[in-house]
């Protein structure tokens, strides 16, 4: 028998689309552009990320997948958690480093994913009830930004955030958003933060522009669902996938850049929105850390680091802190 995973839907397909919608207006109104990268992750664009996580160049994936698989155990003793929640869970791929561990350890009592994107976190929701009989899984599809509260409190937690994803969020709303994180978490509980490190910009620059093209076909995406959820009319092939470093941030800047001069129309606002050759709208930014501003930030937010851990070639950090 297999224990049915438990789903809470925040953000439904009206709540979707209003914050589409707003986000839309906002961005392509604002100098310079930019679109928030939570939309890249539909049905189409979690498939594509998931092709990402296996290319040759990108190599954050098996950076701490290799860090989990050798730190699991240490992890999990260290945490002391009966709840485990994960952030932007996607596949939860990696966690399953975790939670085998955290089942041999016998405490684990409890999983929640929580994501944006509805169908990924369904599916391996009921993927882990099918390989943890017994472990109760209470999943949340709802955005970072607005529903966190949402998460069931209760019980020693080991908040887990995967992937790097804290590094798409520029200093200011990434101190609110670990705020946010703290806020539903007790002292005693811990946060699981990977996060990628500065490395040789060519290394970096590569990860995000891939020589086959699934990065580019990825952060076009963002364009496919405008045009499928609004009305609008992106051409992708009049844009070209740009991702750069930028040195004085550590971050490496993804965008667009409009081919020609050119009008776009977005039928369910009602908008034109013009584009100049050459023009560079910002879908993403992904920040990667240095150990002293890692501990800092954490810090700021009451979370005292106990370790970092790396993988062999340096590239990844995966920190554990303890919330004082
Ligand atoms: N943890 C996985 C996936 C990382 S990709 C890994 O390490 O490989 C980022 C994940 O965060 C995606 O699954 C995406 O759907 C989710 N996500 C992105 N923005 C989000 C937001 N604002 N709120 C909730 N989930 C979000
Ligand atoms: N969170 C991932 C990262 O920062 C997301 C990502 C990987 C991404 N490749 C991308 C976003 C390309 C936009 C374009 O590494």
């Amino acid at each position: 028998m297999t224990t049915e995973a438990e789903i809470d839907v925040h953000l439904g397909p009206d709540q979707l689309h209003a914050a589409l919608r707003c986000d839309v207006v906002e961005g392509l109104g604002s100098m310079p552009k930019e679109l928030p990268p939570k939309w890249f992750y539909d049905h189409r664009g979690s498939r594509l990320f998931d092709e990402i996580t296996r290319l040759e160049e990108y190599y954050p994936t098996e950076a701490e997948r290799e860090i989990l698989l050798r730190h699991a155990p240490a992890i999990i003793a260290e945490a002391g958690a009966d709840t485990i929640v994960e952030l932007g869970s996607g596949t939860s791929d990696k966690t399953l480093a975790l939670l085998d561990a955290a089942r041999h350890d016998g405490r684990l009592r409890r999983f929640m994913p929580f994501d944006v994107s509805e169908e990924f976190l369904r599916a391996s929701a009921h993927r882990l009830a099918e390989r943890y009989p017994g472990l109760s899984i209470h999943g949340v599809v709802g955005d970072f930004d607005r529903h966190l509260h949402h998460l069931p409190r209760g019980g020693r937690r080991l908040v887990v955030f995967l992937g790097g994803t804290i590094g798409n969020y520029e200093p200011v709303a990434r101190k609110e958003l670990l705020a946010q994180i703290v806020e539903g978490m007790v002292p005693g509980d811990h946060l699981l933060l990977g996060t990628d490190l500065v490395k040789s910009t060519a290394r970096v620059e590569l990860a995000y522009n891939d020589p086959g093209g699934i990065t580019a076909a990825f952060n076009k995406n963002i364009l496919e669902v405008i045009n499928r959820e609004l009305g609008a009319d992106f051409d992708p092939q009049r844009f070209d996938h740009v991702a750069l470093w930028d040195p004085d941030e550590e971050w490496i800047d993804i965008g667009l850049r409009s081919r020609i001069e050119q009008q776009v129309s977005i039928a369910a606002l009602d908008l034109e929105v013009s584009f100049g050759a050459g023009e560079l709208m910002r879908t993403e930014v992904s920040s990667k850390f240095r150990t002293d501003r890692l501990s800092e930030e954490l810090a700021a937010v009451g979370l005292d680091l106990k370790a970092l851990y790396s993988d062999r070639r340096g590239d990844f950090g995966v920190s554990l802190s303890v919330l004082v």
